[in-house]
């Protein structure tokens, strides 16, 4: 199973740069996902990929093929690639057996028997058995993902490409899928490049995640990585809720706000720069005033807003003596009501400076 690496891609249209220096490898046998809001440029890397559109800039490699240069790119239909879109792009006046089936056309030296029992069989992988004759529109929506799926499996691809998949499914049967699309990747192990804008469903599907801002990788990683060491602000935002807290380093490990001092998780701050900090709402540990001095990684606050949430309450605390609100999520117990004075300790490991937080 070979891996895709992408060189430097470039690609604009007029004045937008779609994709913009974008570097990344994907390793053999790997489900990376590519995550990002709306516009960053995904369905574009993808296209790129899949060799629907020649980059302005860059390169694109499988294994030791290369596929996509400015002036050249081997055609979609000769890359040994198979995608999968958001709208499942079934035939609607065939049956499920022929949806499938139909990729195995060009297969040289396949009878067409052979064919409708690899259709059959792959239709048995994903679930689908017994459902050979029906037609799409006969079909929910997570069973028509699962004809597309299994369409895009049956001509033994080296390289997936899935596109946001699973955005048109209704929340329960999006949860489901994603343990049914981690679950065919350990069956087939396909070197996978996954389209999502959905955080949580990158998290649980991957081995690893590429935040993709504005064209280019913010950070690439698995998913502990992203949410334990974010590089950036963006990363620390867009992978699960942090509080961003911007300081003065006032040592190698310190860094403070007014009265606010924090020690931090690394030692390797430049004394007298801005530094930015990320820490999670767990990494706040709430308690009766007393319980915090004003000394460092102990402050005091008073509880301006609270939600229950069943396993967590999520607070918004003012801090003493500075214009910092940060959010904290505890345990349900003990509870602080909103005018409550508290005491907050923050684990230094938990804070977590960014080495770009703009
Ligand atoms: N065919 C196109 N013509 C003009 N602009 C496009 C076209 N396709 C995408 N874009 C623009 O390129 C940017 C990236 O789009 P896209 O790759 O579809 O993002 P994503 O899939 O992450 O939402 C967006 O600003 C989008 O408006
Ligand atoms: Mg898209």
């Amino acid at each position: 199973m070979p891996g895709v690496i992408l060189k430097a891609l470039t690609k604009r249209y007029g004045d937008v740069g779609a994709v913009d220096g974008l570097s990344l490898e994907i390793k053999p046998g790997e489900l990376l996902a590519l995550l990002g809001p709306s516009g960053c440029g995904k369905t574009t890397t993808l296209r790129l990929v899949a060799g629907f559109l020649a980059p302005e800039a860059g390169e694109i490699w499988v294994g030791d093929r290369c596929l996509s240069t400015p002036t050249s790119v081997v055609p979609p239909e000769r890359r040994r690639m198979a995608m999968i879109f958001q709208s499942y792009a079934l035939w609607p006046h065939m049956t499920v057996a022929q949806n499938v089936a139909y990729g195995l056309r060009f297969k040289p030296g396949l009878s067409r028997g052979d064919r409708e029992a690899r259709a059959r069989e792959m239709l048995r992988v994903v679930q689908l058995a017994g459902y050979e004759a029906r037609y799409p529109g006969e079909l929910s929506g997570g069973q028509q993902q699962r004809v597309a799926v299994a369409r895009a499996l049956v001509v033994e691809p080296e390289i997936l490409l899935l596109d946001e998949p699973l955005s048109n499914l209704d929340a329960n049967l999006r949860e489901e899928m994603r343990f049914e699309i981690r679950r065919l990747h350990e069956t087939f192990g396909i070197t996978t490049l996954y389209v999502t804008h959905d955080q949580a469903e990158a998290m649980v599907i991957s081995d690893r995640i590429a935040v993709l801002q504005a064209g280019r990788v913010a950070q690439a990683g698995t998913a502990d990585d992203l949410y334990h060491r974010p590089r950036t602000r963006f990363v620390a935002e867009f992978i699960g809720r942090t509080n961003v807290v911007e300081g003065v380093a006032a040592s190698r490990d310190t860094v403070t706000r007014g009265t606010v001092r924090l020690r931090v998780a690394s030692g390797e701050l430049e004394p007298g720069a801005r530094v930015v900090l990320s820490i999670r709402p767990h990494q706040l540990r709430l308690g009766a005033p007393g319980d915090a001095t004003d000394a460092t990684n102990a402050l005091r606050g008073t509880v301006r807003r609270t939600a229950f949430l069943g396993d967590t309450v999520d607070y918004e605390i003012a801090i003493a003596g500075s214009d910092l609100v940060l959010r904290a999520a505890a345990p349900p117990t003990p509870r602080f009501e909103i005018g409550a004075a508290v005491g907050v300790r923050i684990d230094p490991a938990g804070c977590v400076p960014l080495a770009d937080g703009d």
